[in-house]
């Protein structure tokens, strides 16, 4: 007899432990750096557009696939063809690489959220604070490895018990948090150019760069390729309206990601007085620049504090979903109990953050490809694995399961309204988008500009 696996316990379940996965670092962090270094309001439209055509295609699809066969990503590609299996361990190494260096972010967020905490926010807002923490040996392991046992905790739990009841409390309170902030961040003195310059598509800055940057944070931020939404499809009961909900997290992602511009492009404009290029500082904008501008606002330490325990709850809400999915494939592979595997699984991450956190330090010398360990894991799984895992989901549901299949799993209980958009994207615009994400992300990291 096979285990009954487990599943959400309904609808808002599911939502929210899948918008829970969605939002994270992605959005907090670098949705709203990325949009004000591709133009502001033009990168918005660009997004958005891609959001309700490409993401939306793309997720229903793989929570499709889930539901359909009630397996994790290795397991759903096998049971529905084997010869395709292949895209399923494709898609069950991208969790693996990336959960151990979304942790030791985690673990940095954790440390200025307690250093804003204790009173110490005037020093995190110094230069060569940060740099000084991150080089060091043991004070980033060890919060990388609270935020690792954070985690694992609630994976332990389960389905149910853990990710599902953790993300019903987190993820409402992370929409009050962010809503609240960007409020008092467009009401403080001077950010009418801010806001003018987040909302305003000025035409002028379109390029092709600024869809193919938009496309590649679009993956990213709804945690596409490399499946989680598989897996939580997989969790999914036959009566929820698979559609719908597929719409919510939609919303639910990009409404955080708009939000968090709206608190962030504001507030660094005011505080810049006015430079767009001050908020470009990349990595350094949430730990280096950020900190900065709260300290010069009023109720800073306390917006601070906010501002930290959000990202915290997204990141941790992330990192839950990476978990799980590394977890679900061991169990349903190896046969592995959930706990075993949640133990096992840690170890693994605790290892293999090492050269990711060890990388801004002791190890600085090692460089594959030129780049930084984090920075390295970081380009393998999104620039390279991602296309290629969502290339292949589409020719998959495009060609050889063919649409229909993943229609017939939707229409199980609801109408499919977006059928012909479905449709069109999974066989012919999906699979070209993502060949030219694929090859401009690889030649621009090899130093090659094309577009
Ligand atoms: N979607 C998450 C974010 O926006 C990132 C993430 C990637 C989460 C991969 C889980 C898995 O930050």
């Amino acid at each position: 007899m096979e285990k009954k696996r487990s599943s959400f316990s309904g609808k808002l379940g599911f939502v929210l432990a899948a918008a829970g996965s969605a939002v994270g670092l992605g959005n907090l962090w670098r949705f709203p750096y990325l949009a004000a270094k591709y133009g502001g309001g033009i990168f918005l439209l660009v997004y958005l557009i891609l959001a309700v055509t490409f993401g939306f295609t793309l997720m229903i699809g793989e929570v499709a696939l889930g539901r359909k066969t009630g397996l994790s990503a290795i397991g759903a590609f096998k049971k529905l063809n084997s010869k395709y299996t292949f895209v399923g361990y494709f898609a069950a190494l991208v969790p693996i690489i990336i959960m151990p260096y979304y942790c030791v972010i985690g673990g940095w967020v954790f440390k200025y959220f307690t250093a804003f905490l204790t009173g110490h926010s005037q020093s995190a807002a110094q230069d060569g604070y940060f740099e000084g923490f991150i080089s060091q040996t043991g004070q980033p392991i060890l919060w990388q490895s609270v935020f690792i046992l954070g985690t694992a905790i609630v994976v332990f739990l389960g389905v149910e018990k853990g990710v599902e009841k953790v993300s019903k409390v987190l993820m409402p309170l992370l929409v009050i948090l962010t809503v609240g902030i960007a409020i008092y961040s467009v009401t403080l003195p001077g950010a009418s150019a801010g806001i003018i310059y987040y909302l305003k598509p000025d035409f002028t800055h379109f390029s092709i760069t600024t869809v193919v940057g938009a496309m590649g944070q679009l993956f990213y931020s709804m945690s596409l390729a490399m499946g989680i939404m598989i897996t939580y499809g997989s969790y999914m009961k036959k009566d929820v309206n698979l559609e719908k909900s597929v719409s919510q997290i939609e919303i639910f992602d990009t409404g955080i990601a708009f939000f968090a511009g709206m608190m962030i492009v504001p507030a660094v404009f005011v505080f810049s007085g006015g430079d767009a290029s001050a908020i470009n500082a990349g990595p350094g904008l949430m730990f280096v620049t950020l900190p900065k501008v709260f300290m010069s606002m009023p109720f800073g330490t306390i917006i601070g504090i906010l501002f930290f325990i959000l990202v915290l709850f997204a990141a941790l809400t992330s990192s839950i979903s990476l978990m799980e999915t590394i977890v679900s494939i061991t169990c349903d592979r190896l046969h592995w109990n959930r706990r075993l595997a949640t133990i096992i699984v840690s170890l693994f991450a605790l290892a293999v953050a090492l050269p990711s956190s060890l990388g801004f330090g002791a190890w600085s010398g090692i460089q594959p490809m030129g780049m930084s360990f984090l920075d390295f894991f970081d380009f393998i799984s999104n620039s390279v694995l991602m296309p290629i895992v969502a290339f292949f989901t589409c020719i998959f549901i495009g060609y050889v399961i063919k649409p229909k299949t993943i229609s017939d799993e939707i229409k199980l209980n609801s109408p499919f309204k977006r059928e012909k958009l479905f449709v069109v994207m999974i066989k012919y615009i999906a699979p070209v988008c993502l060949i030219i994400i694929l090859v401009s992300s690889i030649l621009n990291a090899l130093g090659i500009f094309v577009i």
